[in-house]
């Protein structure tokens, strides 16, 4: 979860690895530094803090050196500290490595080279990889060889960039589970955690895999079975995302930038070639029993797709919390498993998706991220097109997601038999909606500000929907707790009476998202129960019902398809915590706490 640059080339390397690591912030942000090479020497500054408060105080861009690696920090060994910060040296000052993921038997490890006569200075299970790969230096091998040896030695999932000042021609990258790309320039090469961070300087990336290592030279890469040291064959790749795709492009934040972005992406996403239809709909169709695996917002997709297949296409699947799959789900040679995942990385669903297969099941992924690693444990593979989503929080990476599932469940539709003329009317208000997105923000803006001055300092806020209302409920109250930090809970809103309700009192915030549909009149009386205890109603309805006169506030949204109103509703209710956040001064692109991709369990 934290993030990895590194540089080899002509050019002074910090600038490079600064803002490589600037643009891989949302991948940890508790802690950063740079180290680079110059005349056999490291030069080393890091700090805690935030990459642009540690640069304003240690200014990067002044280190020598035409290689380096850089690093930004999400902790999990060892408390968030300028000892704790990577890079990391061994004992010797020879070796420097970053390092994301967890090694797992590093206490044992730091015990044996205690024993060895290796000092450590950090509370971190980084610090036993130089020292470890120092050690195997020190017998003899070269530095390749002490890299693999170290490696063999290490358990847990792990990112690794290592620079050595006897080879300060070489920058050596190791994959095992967590994801690493290299950045193929002209006489220069790069490295990274994810595409962003290279995207300024090249198009061109080769994905290493589970297992593999690159040896990189400033001419290329030779990419290697880190077991084996056998050469894999590899061409580079040439992605679609341009650099000003991972710009603010005018926006305060990205969290901002991406919401607004959101009618293009469901515009986007709505040209899925109906091929690619095609192929998930057998895989799903050639089931007995059929999961939809994800966690967090793409989990909140995943249950919008549950009511839309089963309403459209009458199919029966269970969405299901990644990390619960094992638990709770049993799945064999007729049970086909779609995991669903903006970075394509989420340790959980790649888990759930391997255990999947190792039970027989057949596997298919909806992810971001060109080659990402849920891709290879997928039998079917299929992308939204939602472009590089930089924010922590998930906003347009939602709405591309539920746009393809609504779409799936049209095609699902058709494919079952559903008349001609009522697909052609779910296709034309499909396509409808990326106008209503952008009607709803150009409408409600104003509004919402207003509103976000009116509630920043909430104690708690409670969420109420009904039917596909409810992930839309589960979803807003996710933002709002991501970024804002108050306490938020949504929940359907038949479930209040049956606890919640007894929490609701004078003033207490509650937002009723209430879709066109027949549970609007239920709703209304919802409403009406938290009203008489003394709530203050915020609803996201339909423009055109008179749920308005029930409200305290009314935040009107186009009329739309029910199934298909996620796909707009969620809008007030992302710039609602997007404005509540700024107005309470806090960073709405790197809320505490959290990072972009989890690649831990
Ligand atoms: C969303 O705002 C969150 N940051 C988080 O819940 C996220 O959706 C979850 O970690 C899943 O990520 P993925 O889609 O990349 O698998």
């Amino acid at each position: 979860m934290c993030g990895i640059v590194g540089y080899i080339g002509k050019r002074d390397a910090a600038p490079i690895l600064l803002d490589g690591l600037k643009r891989l912030e949302y991948r940890g942000y508790d802690s950063a530094g740079i180290a680079t090479l110059s005349k056999k020497k490291f030069h080393i500054k890091k700090d805690k803090g935030k990459i642009a408060d540690i640069d304003r105080k240690l200014d990067f861009a002044r280190m020598p050196g035409n290689v380096g690696v850089g690093h930004t920090r999400w902790a999990t060994h060892g408390a968030p500290s300028k000892i704790n910060a990577h890079p990391h040296a061994d004992c010797h000052g020879k070796l420097v490595v970053v390092h994301n993921g967890i090694i797992e038997n590093y206490a044992k490890l730091k015990k044996f080279l205690k024993q060895k006569g290796y000092r450590f200075i950090s509370n971190t299970d980084t610090e036993v990889i130089p020292n470890l790969i120092s050690y195997f230096m020190r017998r003899g091998k070269n530095l390749e060889k002490s890299v693999r040896s170290a490696v063999e030695k290490l358990k847990g999932s792990f990112a690794l960039a290592i620079i050595s000042a006897d080879e300060p021609d070489t920058l050596i990258a190791v994959r095992k589970e967590s994801p690493l790309i290299v950045g193929v320039g002209k006489g220069e090469m790069f490295l990274a955690s994810d595409i962003p961070a290279v995207l300024k300087h090249t198009n061109r990336i080769i994905v290493l895999e589970n297992g593999e290592m690159a040896i990189i030279k400033p001419s290329g890469a030779v990419i290697k079975k880190t077991k084996s040291g056998g050469v894999v064959r590899k061409r580079s790749t040439k992605v679609t995302w341009t650099a000003e795709m991972a710009e603010k492009g005018g926006f305060a934040h990205f969290t901002l930038k991406e919401i607004h972005q959101q009618p293009e992406v469901i515009k986007n996403t709505l040209r899925v070639p109906r091929a690619e239809l095609e192929k998930l709909a057998k895989f799903l169709l050639g089931a007995e029993r059929v999961y939809l695996v994800a966690c967090g917002t793409s989990y909140h997709a995943a249950l919008v797709g549950k009511y839309a297949l089963a309403k459209l296409a009458n199919l029966s699947v269970e969405a299901v919390i990644s990390s619960e799959f094992q638990e709770s789900c049993r799945a064999n040679g007729k049970t086909a498993v779609l995991g669903i995942s903006q970075s394509g990385e989420t340790a959980d669903t790649l888990k759930a998706l391997r255990i999947a297969k190792e039970s027989g099941a057949r596997t298919a992924c909806l992810t971001n991220v060109v080659e990402s690693s849920i891709t290879r444990e997928s039998d079917v593979v299929c992308y939204t097109h939602a472009g590089p989503e930089v924010s922590v929080v998930a906003t347009k990476t939602f709405v591309a997601q539920v746009t393809y599932l609504l779409l799936l469940s049209v095609y699902l539709a058709e494919r079952r038999g559903m008349s001609k003329s009522k697909i052609c009317k779910l296709i034309a208000r499909l396509n409808e909606v990326p106008d209503a997105a952008r009607a709803v923000l150009a409408r409600v803006e104003p509004h919402i500000r207003k509103l976000a001055k009116k509630y920043s300092n909430s104690q708690h806020i409670y969420l109420i929907g009904r039917g596909i209302g409810y992930p839309i409920v589960l979803e807003a109250a996710l933002k709002l707790k991501e970024i804002t930090y108050i306490h938020s809970e949504g929940m359907p809103a038949g479930e209040l009476k049956h606890g919640t309700l007894a929490l609701i009192e004078r003033d207490t915030p509650v937002i009723a998202v209430v879709p066109p549909g027949a549970s609007q009149v239920r709703m209304v009386g919802n409403i009406e129960e938290v009203k008489a205890r003394g709530a203050t109603v915020i609803a996201i309805a339909d423009e055109s019902d008179d749920v308005k006169e029930h409200v305290d506030e009314f935040i009107p949204v186009p009329s739309t398809e029910e199934l298909f109103s996620p796909l707009t509703y969620i809008i007030p209710a992302q710039l609602l915590a997007y404005y509540m956040t700024v107005e309470r001064g806090q960073d709405p692109d790197r809320p505490r706490s959290l990072a972009k991709s989890v690649t831990v369990e």
